[in-house]
């Protein structure tokens, strides 16, 4: 078994200390994969004590950065639950194609193929053209593959496979080139995708939004804090707007939950009613 490296003083001491050095705020997110992440850190980078971490962290704004990276979940796939993205593809994108411009948020989307999943299918519905993506996430590596939108090339079977699982039709790989070991995703696709750095703790909303895709973050929040990254969603959408979360994850019993209708209860895609 591995050694317990961090106790709850401890975890709120470290968290004190990131707050008001760094202005990052972690006390909303669920303190036991916080601490057991915490804990995985001290052993990988090789820390004889919390002590030691935190001294470090104190000291070297660089660690800081790395810490960040570490703590957080980045893991993420093209068309990650196909059965969501075909709905995407044949309820939500026909209920939004009248607009005469389409806004989307990917917010905490990682490294973005999430973003492009959602490109291609702009793309194929003919809606890519009249589309702005926004896509955000905590971490700044994060957001500089985004921009760049070059994928390891062995993900790329896993990704074709979630493709047509969504109902794709074209050859997925008529939208990235291979150099190397790399798939380097196409230029059409990026010109209408924005990124920035955005911290669904302490940052306000940026726009009014068709369609909001926050999957996979919420499940890392305590629930005052989920209820405050709902509302924020709440007024970020327009009405009739779509929210999109991960499969784990649910607005039942939050504070937005009489504001969205479900459409289809084995999807997790809410669609705001007032
Ligand atoms: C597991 S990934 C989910 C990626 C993608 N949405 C998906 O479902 O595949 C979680 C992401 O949330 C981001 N994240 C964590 N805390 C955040 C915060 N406070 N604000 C914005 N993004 C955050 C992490 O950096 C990470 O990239």
């Amino acid at each position: 078994m591995e050694s317990n490296y961090i106790n709850d003083d401890q975890l709120d001491l470290l968290l004190n200390e990131l707050a008001s050095l760094y202005g990052y705020d972690f006390t909303g997110y669920a303190r036991s994969s916080m601490k057991r992440r915490v804990n995985r850190l001290i052993i990988v980078d090789k820390f004889t004590n919390f002590e030691a971490l935190l001294e470090t962290i104190k000291n070297d704004s660089t660690y800081f950065r790395r810490f960040v990276e570490e703590i957080t979940v980045n893991v993420t796939e093209m068309y990650r639950d196909p059965s969501t993205f075909k709905m995407i593809r044949e309820k939500v994108l026909p209920a939004i194609a009248t607009q005469p411009f389409i806004r989307i948020w990917h917010a905490g989307c990682s490294t973005g193929e999430e973003v492009y999943s959602m490109a291609i299918m702009l793309h194929e519905a003919n809606l890519l053209h009249k589309s702005l993506i926004y896509a955000t996430d905590l971490s700044s590596l994060a957001i500089e593959n985004i921009k760049q939108g070059i994928f390891p090339l062995s993900q790329i079977a896993k990704d074709t496979e979630n493709y047509l699982a969504s109902g794709g039709k074209n050859n997925f790989s008529e939208y990235y080139t291979v150099k190397k070991d790399t798939a380097i995703f196409n230029q059409n696709l990026k010109t209408k995708i924005i990124t920035a750095t955005h911290n669904l703790v302490s940052d306000s909303s940026f726009n009014e939004f068709q369609l909001i895709f926050c999957r996979n973050v919420l499940i890392y929040f305590n629930k005052s804090l989920q209820d405050r990254v709902l509302t924020l969603f709440d007024e970020s959408l327009e009405t009739l707007g779509f929210l999109i979360l991960g499969t784990k994850e649910n607005i039942r019993f939050t504070k937005v939950a009489a504001k969205f209708s479900q459409p289809d209860n084995t999807q997790k895609i809410w669609r705001k009613i007032l």
